[in-house]
C-alpha cells in the first residue's frame, strides 16, 4: 500500500467517524483557509485550515468540504478552483474537480464558483447544519444567507432549522492521535531535537539571539518543515518574557539562552524549550534554579498517565517548584500554605501544558462538565514548568535576578504512561554540560 493511501484511508475513516456521530440529517461544512495577504500583493504562505485538513488533507485554499451522511449521489463533496492554465501558469496546479475526486476520494466535487447554486440544494436535504462559527466573518454570513433563504422558502421544500457548533464533535476526535499521527509527531519532535542540537552546538558568546533562530530554520527547512510558531531565542534576561520574539540581542558570556521553539511537519508540531549557558556552564545560581525546574519536569511527566486528571502534571510541577524555591529561601512559610497561597505564581505564572497536535496549542476540552477530565491514551501534551525573576523582581535576592528558565518537551500518553516524544535533547543541567563541553 502507498503512503498516499494510507493518508487517504485515514483521512477516509476520520470522515466515517464523524458522520456517525452526526448522524442522519446532519450536514457538515467546512470552509478551507483563506489565502493572507502580507503586502501589496505578496501573500503569507498558505496553510490549510486545521479542522479541513484534518478530514480531508486538501490543501487548496478557496475550497468548501461538505459531509452528508446518507446522501445517495455521495456523502464526501468537495468545492475548489475549477482548472485555469493560465492561473496555473503562475500560481501552481489545481487539482479541479476531477481531481478531487480522483486524487482527493470526494465522492462529488463541483466549482467553488458554482456553490451559490449548489449548496442550498444539500442544505435543504438536512435538519442539522454543523459548522464552526466565528472563523470566518465571509463564511459565516454566507452559509446564514443560504439558511435564511431556505427558511423564508420553507414551503417549496425543507429547511436545517438548528446550526451546531461542529467543534465538540471534531475536537474530541483530533484530540486523540492514531499511530499514524503519532508516527508523524515522533518526527516533527525529532526535528526539533535536532535543531536544538544545533543550537547547543553552535552557540558562543558574543553571537546574537537571531544567529540562533537561524539554526532553528534552517534544519526545518532542510527536511521540508518549517517553524510551528515563531521561535522565542531569549538571552538572559529576555527569558523573563514569555513570548518574546524580538531575538535581536546579542549573547553575553555568564547569561543563559532560553529557546522555544518547534516545528511544523506535514501538519504537526512539536514545540520544545531548553535554556542553556552561553558559554557551555551554568552559574550557581542559574544552577540552583535550573534543578528545580527540572525536577518540576520530571515530576509532571510522572504524572502524564492514563486515568490521571489533566491538572495533576501541573499541580505536581508546582508543587516541586515552590519546595525548590522554599529551599532555596525565596519562599517562606509552610510548605503547604505556601501552595494553598500560590505563592510560586509570581515565579512561574503560566500553565504546565497544552495539548498538542495540528494546532500548537492543540483543540481539545480541558474540563468535561467542570471537572477537569482523565488523561487517557492517544493524548498529546507538552509539559513545560518554568520560573522567571525578572530584572526587577524586588523581593528575590539579586543572585537570581534577571533568570528566565523553561524546559519544555512533548509528551504522547500511551497505554503504559508517558512517551517522551523529543527525549533525545540533553534536558539535566549536567546533559546539557556535557554535551556542550563534548561539542565545543
Ligand atoms: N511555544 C508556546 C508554548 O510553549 O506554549
Ligand atoms: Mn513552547
Ligand atoms: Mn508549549
Amino acid at each position: 500500500m502507498s503512503a498516499q493511501t494510507a493518508a487517504s484511508r485515514e483521512y477516509a475513516r476520520r470522515r466515517r467517524h464523524l458522520m456517525e456521530l452526526m448522524g442522519p440529517g446532519g450536514i457538515a461544512v467546512l470552509p478551507a483557509a483563506p489565502a493572507r495577504r502580507r503586502s501589496r500583493d505578496t501573500n503569507y504562505e498558505y496553510r490549510q485550515d486545521s479542522d479541513f485538513f484534518y478530514l480531508t488533507g486538501f490543501a487548496e485554499p478557496e475550497s468548501v468540504a461538505v459531509l452528508a451522511p446518507e446522501r445517495p449521489e455521495g456523502e464526501f463533496i468537495l468545492f475548489c478552483r475549477d482548472r485555469d492554465p493560465q492561473r496555473e501558469l503562475w500560481d501552481g496546479i489545481r487539482a479541479g474537480p476531477a481531481g478531487a475526486v480522483t486524487d482527493h476520494a470526494a465522492d462529488d466535487a463541483f466549482p467553488i464558483d458554482d456553490i451559490d447554486d449548489i449548496l442550498p440544494g444539500l442544505l435543504e436535504r438536512s435538519e442539522r447544519v454543523y459548522y464552526a462559527m466565528g472563523a470566518s466573518d465571509a463564511f459565516d454570513g454566507r452559509l446564514m444567507e443560504w439558511m435564511h433563504r431556505l427558511q423564508s422558502n420553507r414551503q417549496r421544500g425543507g429547511a436545517p432549522d438548528e446550526l451546531v457548533s461542529l467543534d465538540h464533535l471534531l475536537h474530541e476526535m483530533r484530540l486523540f492521535k492514531s499511530r499514524a499521527e503519532i508516527r508523524i509527531m515522533q518526527r516533527s519532535a525529532k526535528l526539533a531535537v535536532a535543531a536544538h542540537r544545533r543550537a547547543m552546538t553552535v552557540c558562543r558568546p558574543g553571537m546574537h539571539e537571531y544567529e540562533l533562530e537561524a539554526e532553528f530554520r534552517h534544519e526545518f527547512a532542510r527536511h521540508g518543515a518549517q517553524c510551528s510558531y515563531t521561535p522565542i531565542v531569549a538571552a538572559g534576561a529576555n527569558a523573563c518574557i514569555l513570548h518574546y520574539t524580538e531575538n535581536r540581542a546579542p549573547l553575553m558570556d555568564g547569561d543563559l539562552v532560553l529557546i522555544d521553539a518547534g516545528c511544523e511537519y506535514r501538519m504537526y508540531a512539536s514545540d520544545v524549550t531548553r535554556t542553556f549557558p552561553v558559554n557551555g556552564r551554568y552559574s550557581e545560581p542559574q544552577r540552583e534554579l535550573y534543578d528545580i525546574v527540572h525536577a518540576a519536569h520530571a515530576a509532571a511527566v510522572d504524572k502524564v498517565r492514563p486515568g490521571n486528571h489533566w491538572n495533576d502534571p501541573h499541580e505536581a510541577a508546582v508543587r516541586e517548584i515552590t519546595r525548590g524555591l522554599k529551599e532555596l529561601g525565596m519562599l517562606e512559610g509552610r510548605l503547604e500554605d505556601l501552595l494553598r497561597k500560590e505563592a510560586c505564581k509570581p515565579y512561574f505564572m503560566h500553565r504546565t501544558g497544552h495539548w498538542l497536535g495540528i494546532d500548537v496549542h492543540d483543540v481539545g476540552d480541558y474540563k468535561v462538565a467542570q471537572q477537569w477530565r482523565l488523561l487517557e491514551p492517544g493524548m498529546v501534551m507538552t509539559v513545560e514548568p518554568g520560573i522567571y525573576v525578572s530584572a526587577d523582581a524586588g523581593k528575590a535576592a539579586a543572585r537570581w535576578r534577571g533568570i528566565g528558565i523553561r524546559l519544555e518537551d512533548d509528551v504522547h500518553l500511551s497505554r503504559d504512561g508517558p512517551r517522551i516524544l523529543s527525549r533525545d535533547l540533553p534536558s539535566s543541567a549536567e546533559e546539557i554540560e556535557a554535551f556542550m563541553g563534548r561539542v565545543h
